[in-house]
């Protein structure tokens, strides 16, 4: 299953990668690219089984493009494994919670790389990305204590990390989001901290008009065979 296009305006362009999972006991986890202009940014990259081949097709579509950014939702393996190789094979700054910036480098940060591991600060924050800026929204506790979201506002796209993670269905793109529920309801009754989070998150993004509703995890936000 190839590259899913999710919005192009000519300069500003939102992919989700190929489907790399192997299909073995490691979880499934999306890889989402945004590139505006000559730069790009790379969604929750993933860990070393998955890292070859979404460097490459991340190399292949940037083109003549320069991955800027590196943004990491949370802590978690599955997304963020192989932060050291991305820092050591791009310029990319890597952008994660501050309460998670002494704990990734658990992963194998080498010392020359360090310095490009910055913290995200509680109330989120702004990120450029060419002639754009992207809204860094907080969602803790959905479901780690340092979580954060995604907004696109040019192709009005939320990235909502794990919020939404399905496990067990057999399809890329939800059509029948009632029929859909059944998959994410254990991972949200057993990963997501609490409905007071969770109202506490709706506050923020509930006034935004969202035109195309996509998450960082493939079958909804983030799907786990
Ligand atoms: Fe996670």
């Amino acid at each position: 299953m190839s590259h899913l296009t999710l919005f192009d305006n000519g300069t500003h362009r939102n992919i989700l990668l190929e489907d790399f999972a192997s299909g073995g006991l490691a979880v499934q986890a999306n890889q989402h690219l945004i590139i505006d202009g000559n730069v790009g940014m790379i969604l929750d990259p993933g860990g070393h089984k998955v890292y070859s081949k979404v460097l490459a097709a991340t190399t292949g579509l940037l083109g003549r493009a320069k991955l800027e950014t590196i943004f990491l939702s949370h802590q978690d393996p599955d997304i963020v494994a192989a932060v050291n190789g991305w820092l050591m094979t791009t310029d990319a700054t890597a952008y994660v919670s501050a309460l998670w910036t002494r704990f990734v480098p658990h992963f194998g940060l080498d010392r020359l790389v360090e310095s490009r591991l910055l913290p995200i600060p509680d109330p989120g924050m702004e990120l450029k990305l060419g002639a754009s800026t992207m809204k860094i929204v907080p969602a803790h506790f959905l479901h780690s204590a340092g979580n954060f979201h995604m907004y696109d506002p040019v192709a009005k796209i939320l990235y909502s990390g794990d919020l939404g993670a399905s496990i067990g269905q057999d399809y890329r793109e939800v059509t029948d989001f009632d029929a859909h529920e059944k998959y994410m309801r254990g991972f949200h009754q057993r990963y997501m901290a609490s409905g007071a989070a969770m109202q506490a998150w709706a506050k923020i993004v509930r006034g935004w008009i969202l035109k195309l509703l996509r998450r960082s995890m493939v079958r909804c936000s983030k799907a786990k065979r």
